[in-house]
């Protein structure tokens, strides 16, 4: 780390009209989680000693996402937008009070990785005044280009509408990310002005400003797919499909197996453990931790839940929030579980739905069983004990229990609590008439050829 304290500073005040949405820009998802909360993440592993984020008019709901990221967070609100600097200054009390280092950052680049940031922030501690990660992207249209020295240090950033020919051809470009260790930045921000092709105060103008001040401007390059910044739905999925590369590799080098890794969807939070072998086409929601040993086969669809060891998912099993499966339990082909506890080697293998229940462990639940926890008005709860089996084509009708060792003959509606190992049925009689089906078929083939 840098040896001075740091404030960050989240420009987040953008309303991202290319996006066509009415949601703002910096909330859309990326792994599930809004982009400003990666900036945030990323920020608070920086150990900063301060979190600002400027916002614009009116988004509530920027600022809750920062309340619920960040708490500790302050938020700014940039009344008009004149500019990156003027954004900047939107905090400008914060920086004032501030005594270290600045890094600003934007709440649209969700990719940067904290090694990056914190290889920024040790160019301020090799002398620079301001440090800037710059890139190469393999189309420059539409960012600054950072102009340099011979000895490589910066000597301006030049937007592209206020660049001649000679800057253009420049390929090493601005990302955005700008460090600051200046003792008058506030001074260096007031100088800007906004004398350029878009009357906008540039924030980039403080690498001239700094310099004429003294200051040197350093450049820390980066890859172009940390630094992606997003402004419309196709850059939003470029940086899904970004990040999900990286989740795929960071899942695989930790032990787990991916069949066909390019298929399987990841959660920034998922949590996989060792030798777990994942099947093609499978979609993990937030909140999901897989321990050792499991096997999830080919598309399964799992949200907030949790998979303990040995267990064997799918294939096309739907475990949705609350799902809590303990050690090798089996959960097979179109079976949803809600909501619901399956207890230590319980097997649910074929076509169910378990909500708003728990089943005890070694409990075997029937094909078709459907665990009716709702009337219309209210969800209740069905439980069941150990070593209990549900024959196939069950209905629970909750609230119900049903006890330890109980059996469930196939095809019940079950509407009261079952005693510990009792056998509940609830179907008419099986009637049988020797031979009918032979007189049957006599009599039919009879009258069909007196007809015919
Ligand atoms: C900026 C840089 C450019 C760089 C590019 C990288 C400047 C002047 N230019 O250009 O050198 O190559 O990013 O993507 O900084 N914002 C505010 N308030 C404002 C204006 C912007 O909060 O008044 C926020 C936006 O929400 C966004 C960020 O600042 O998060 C960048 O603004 P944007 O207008 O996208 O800058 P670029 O033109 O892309
Ligand atoms: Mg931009």
């Amino acid at each position: 780390m840098t040896s001075r304290p740091l404030l960050i500073v989240v420009l987040a005040a953008g309303q991202g009209t290319r996006m066509k949405s009415a949601t703002p820009k910096v909330l859309h998802k990326i792994a599930g989680r809004s982009m400003l909360a990666h900036v945030l993440a990323a920020s608070r592993d920086l150990g900063a000693q301060a979190i600002e984020v400027v916002i614009g008019p009116g988004m509530d709901t920027v600022r809750a996402e920062v309340g619920k990221e960040t708490p500790s967070a302050r938020v700014w609100v940039q009344e008009k937008q004149q500019g990156t600097a003027d954004a900047l200054l939107a905090a400008r009390e914060a920086l004032a009070r501030h005594q270290g280092d600045v890094l600003v950052l934007y709440a649209d680049t969700p990719l940067l990785t904290t090694d990056t940031l914190r290889c920024l922030l040790r160019r301020l501690d090799e002398g620079a005044g301001v440090a800037v990660l710059g890139f190469e992207p393999a189309d420059p249209t539409g960012y600054g280009r950072l102009l340099t020295d011979a000895s490589g240090w910066l000597t301006a950033i030049r937007e592209e509408k206020d660049a001649n020919t000679a800057e253009r051809a420049i390929r090493l470009c601005n990302s955005g990310v700008m460090a600051f260790r200046l003792d008058d930045l506030l001074g260096v921000l007031g100088a800007i002005g906004n004398a350029n092709a878009k009357g906008e105060y540039y924030l980039t103008d403080a690498v001239e400003i700094a310099g004429a001040k003294g200051a040197k401007s350093g450049v820390v390059a980066c890859a172009e797919d940390e630094v992606l910044g997003v402004n419309s739905r196709d850059q939003l999925a470029t940086a899904e499909a970004i990040y999900q590369n990286r989740a795929r590799l960071a899942v695989m080098r930790e032990g787990a197996t991916l069949i066909a890794p390019e298929t399987v969807w990841l959660s920034w939070d998922t949590r996989i453990g060792r030798d777990v072998v994942i099947e093609p086409n499978v979609f993990f929601g937030t909140g999901v931790t897989v321990e050792d040993g499991v096997q999830i086969k080919a598309h399964c669809h799992i949200e907030k839940a949790h998979i303990g060891p040995g267990a064997i998912i799918g294939p096309f099993a739907r475990l949705r929030p609350g799902a809590d499966l303990k050690a090798n339990v089996h959960v097979g082909n179109f079976v949803e579980v809600k909501n619901a506890t399956l207890g230590e080697g319980t097997k649910a293998n074929h076509l169910s739905y378990i909500g708003d229940g728990s089943v005890g462990a070694r409990s075997n639940i029937g094909a078709g069983t459907i665990f009716c926890n709702y009337d219309g008005f209210n969800k209740s709860r069905t439980e069941l004990g150990e070593g209990v089996f549900i024959g196939s084509n069950s209905s629970l009708v909750a609230p119900v229990k049903i006890g330890d060792g109980a059996y469930i003959g196939s095809g019940s509606v079950i509407t009261k609590d079952v005693a510990p190992d009792a056998l509940a049925l609830e179907r008419s009689a099986q009637e049988e008439r020797p031979g009918w089906a032979a007189k049957f078929r006599t009599m039919m083939s009879r009258r069909k050829a007196k007809a015919g």
